[in-house]
């Protein structure tokens, strides 16, 4: 049972009134006050126990279900689980192995549509995301597939349930109330009675530099750009770090912008794009596509930092190969903020660079990564840094 990976030692006892499971984060953290559910999968269950099972009779949809509480606890309905995070199929994978249950869901990205599986959608249990504009999008693409028979259930931390979450079920779906406060989660109920239906405004563009930069719904920098991406960019510019460089990689790439601004800069490089959401690797690779049309040698992947989803011992791209790896780590996740990733993003790119090859980060002035950096490589240093954010060098990297 993984042990290999040491997966085994965050298992813990998740209770529900559909049985007992042992569940465990997914990548794993060294922070013991992170567990693999919240109260608000347990809330929901507890709801949905007290329900006609006729609710099951039809096709059941888990959306953001980060860990797997509510695949293996509903595991008898096969759902089907949509999702924006590789990690979480990933998670929800090995939990179903940890506790001998058939995988008897299926795995929708949220870069597709719910599949049409002939039978009617009859209960969609939501995990309330935290980016609105990704809720708005879900909704927007659920509603088609949805009738007043439907039953939608949205669960979330009391404190992160707005008005302006249910203006959205409103606007999308149709009539929407909640619930009382449960250990501090709440729930939501909504009846897809709508008569109009919205499509979703998802994906939208804007300018950088004459170009269009397409994103998705929740991708990072999906409405205008970041100033950290701004920064780095206006730094791309004036030094000579893309120049020869042969392999690039922009690793946690959003809708790609960094290595879009490389490739411009070096029409040569090949760039290997990288993600855990599926909606970024598609809104990058749309990028490239759109801004470098006869370009076939950049490659696109769904990746965890820069390992393989599937088998972390494995790296999506040889080690010792590339020239220059691009990052703009993430500062949290999802709700959840900390420097596990970005550190995990740090030593996976002193694996995949050549002795010669150069890491270049940007990040807020605040998060503290050059003393990281300094354990992975043996020269570092600050190559820029205005008000707000640094952008970081860092070469030769430690053998381990
Ligand atoms: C701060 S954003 C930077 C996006 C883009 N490079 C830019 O500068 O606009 C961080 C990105 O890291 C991605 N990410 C978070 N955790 C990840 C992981 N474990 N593996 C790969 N990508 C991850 C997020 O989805 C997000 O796109």
């Amino acid at each position: 049972m993984r042990s290999d990976t040491g997966y085994v030692e965050g298992l813990t006892t998740f209770s529900s009134p559909f049985g007992d499971y042992q569940l465990a984060r997914y990548p794993r953290t060294s922070d013991p006050n992170l567990q693999a559910w919240e109260a608000a999968d347990r809330y929901a269950l507890t709801y949905l126990s007290d329900e006609p099972t006729t609710l099951f009779d039809g096709e059941v949809v888990l959306c953001n279900d980060e860990f797997g509480a509510l695949a293996t606890a509903l595991h008898r309905y096969s759902p089907l689980v949509w999702n924006d995070s590789a990690l979480a199929h990933a998670a929800i994978v090995r939990n179903f192995e940890a506790n001998q249950l058939t995988q008897s869901w299926t795995p929708v990205k949220s870069s597709d549509e719910l599949p049409n599986t002939g039978k009617p959608i009859s209960l969609v249990v939501m995990k309330i995301p935290k980016s609105l504009t990704f809720l708005e999008d879900q909704l927007a693409r659920l509603s088609p597939r949805l009738t007043a028979e439907t039953a939608v259930i949205g669960a979330t931390k009391a404190k992160h349930m707005h008005t302006s979450t249910l203006k959205l079920f409103e606007k999308y779906l149709g009539t929407t109330s909640t619930s009382l406060a449960k250990q501090k989660a709440r729930l939501l109920f909504c009846v897809p009675d709508n008569d109009t239906a919205f499509p979703s405004p998802w994906p939208t563009s804007f300018d950088y530099d004459g170009h269009l930069v397409l994103g998705h719904a929740g991708v990072f920098s999906h409405r205008k750009l970041d100033q950290g991406t701004r920064f780095l960019l206006e730094q791309m510019k004036s030094h000579a770090w893309v120049k020869d460089a042969t392999t690039i990689v922009d690793v946690g790439c959003g809708n790609g912008l960094l290595g879009l601004q490389a490739i411009k800069q070096n029409s040569d490089a090949t760039c290997v794009f990288a993600d855990r959401s599926y909606l970024a690797v598609d809104s990058a690779e749309r990028n490239v596509r759109r801004w470098f049309p006869d370009d076939e040698q950049h490659r696109f992947v769904i990746s965890d930092a820069l390992a393989s989803v599937e088998d972390p011992s494995q790296l999506v791209i040889p080690s010792a190969s590339a020239d220059l790896v691009l990052c703009n780590p993430p500062f949290h996740d999802n709700f959840v903020m900390g420097e596990e990733t970005a550190t995990k993003m740090f030593s996976q790119a002193a694996q995949v660079l050549s002795e010669t090859g150069r890491l270049v980060v940007v990040a807020n002035r605040h998060l503290r990564y050059l003393p990281i950096l300094k354990r992975l490589f043996v020269s570092t240093g600050v190559a820029a840094s205005n008000r707000k954010f640094v952008v970081l060098e860092a070469e030769r990297p430690r053998t381990p």
